[in-house]
């Protein structure tokens, strides 16, 4: 969970624009390079800040100490580079466990914005237990951002979440999609519930939530997780393949982006509705590269047709 004092005095020393680059120092900054600036944005409903990439962790549900040492380096090292937000699931296998144990062990808890999800499927005859499970496996009293996952259950759970939050155990409450075919219910419940945000799949190759999704969550004043930065877990390496021969173009400088995962997630974060997105990753180096795309500058409207200009004429 995050210090709120910190983002109260970061808000003071903002000002009111919506896309804010705080300039917080670093710590471990290697090199001795003076780190390009944190960009956060606002949640709407509270005005507290975040980093704009974070974490999924849907391969966090592993067991092999190799495996496990792999996501401990990852999150060990997120915080130290600025990024907070972390999103895991009940149904990602052991994700929420290994999260929890994880981070007890590391004593880093205080430092991140922990979002997690109620069950995906099945019958829930109990929705105060599902939602007990996740506070008993991320070891915490407190959970950020409580979802429901694929809209399942989203009635019955709804007013369990709105009780939760003001009794403080849920600071925030959202639902998550990932599927287009949901956006028709998802917009209807983004219509009914007092959510503070929605999780959705928004990238390059896939915009189809910016048509109405994104659109109404600036309406109606709900932050949003993107999921599937990179096109999702299953088509991710398809994505850098179209890229994979060639250069960066020049104009990828003037957004300070240095790698094609850069250029994805920059062009995701530079959507004004879009809040945090959250790129999953097991490995150090694709977490650098991808914190390394929440600093500095992000790319203006001119700019992100430009990047869809140049995705779209690439051939395959
Ligand atoms: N319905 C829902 O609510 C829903 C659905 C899907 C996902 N999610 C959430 O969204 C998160 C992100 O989705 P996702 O993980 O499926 O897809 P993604 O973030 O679009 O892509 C992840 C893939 O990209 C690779 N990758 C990550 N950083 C990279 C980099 N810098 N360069 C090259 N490759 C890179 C990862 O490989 P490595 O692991 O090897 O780095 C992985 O294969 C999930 O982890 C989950 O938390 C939610």
């Amino acid at each position: 969970m995050l210090d709120l004092r910190i983002d109260r005095r970061s808000l003071i020393r903002s000002s009111m624009s919506a896309m804010l680059a705080s300039l917080l120092p670093l710590s471990g900054n290697a090199g001795g390079h003076q780190p390009l600036p944190l960009i956060r944005k606002p949640v709407p409903s509270t005005g507290e800040l975040l980093p704009v990439i974070g974490l999924g962790t849907n391969a966090f549900g592993v067991s092999a100490p190799e495996e496990l040492a792999r996501v401990r380096e990852v999150l060990r090292e997120m915080p130290e580079l600025g990024g907070t937000v972390i999103d895991t699931a009940q149904a990602y296998g052991l994700s929420e466990q290994v999260i929890g144990r994880k981070l007890e062990a590391l004593g880093t808890r205080d430092r991140w914005f922990i979002a997690t999800k109620t069950p995906i499927r099945g019958d829930i005859p109990d929705p105060r237990a599902a939602l007990d499970r996740s506070f008993t496996d991320l070891r915490v009293e407190r959970i950020d951002l409580m979802q429901v996952h694929n809209l399942h259950e989203t009635a019955l759970q709804m007013p369990v979440f709105i009780e939760a939050r003001e009794a403080g155990r849920l600071r925030y409450i959202g639902i998550s999609t990932s599927l287009d075919a949901q956006y028709q219910e998802l917009a209807a419940a983004m219509r009914r519930y007092p959510l503070d945000f929605i999780q959705v799949n928004y990238s390059i190759d896939d915009r189809s939530a910016a048509d109405e999704i994104l659109e109404l969550a600036a309406e109606r004043r709900m932050a949003v997780l993107v999921n599937m930065p990179f096109g999702g877990r299953r088509n991710a390496a398809s994505i850098f393949a179209r890229v994979a021969n060639r250069e960066l173009p020049d104009w990828a400088a003037e957004f300070d982006a240095t790698s094609w995962a850069q250029v994805f997630l920059k062009y995701v974060v530079s959507h004004p509705a879009v809040t945090v997105a959250i790129p999953g990753t097991t490995r150090l180096a694709n977490l650098l590269d991808n914190q390394a795309g929440g600093r500095g500058r992000l790319p203006d409207a001119d700019m992100r047709r430009r990047i869809e200009r140049y995705w779209d004429a690439l051939p395959g």
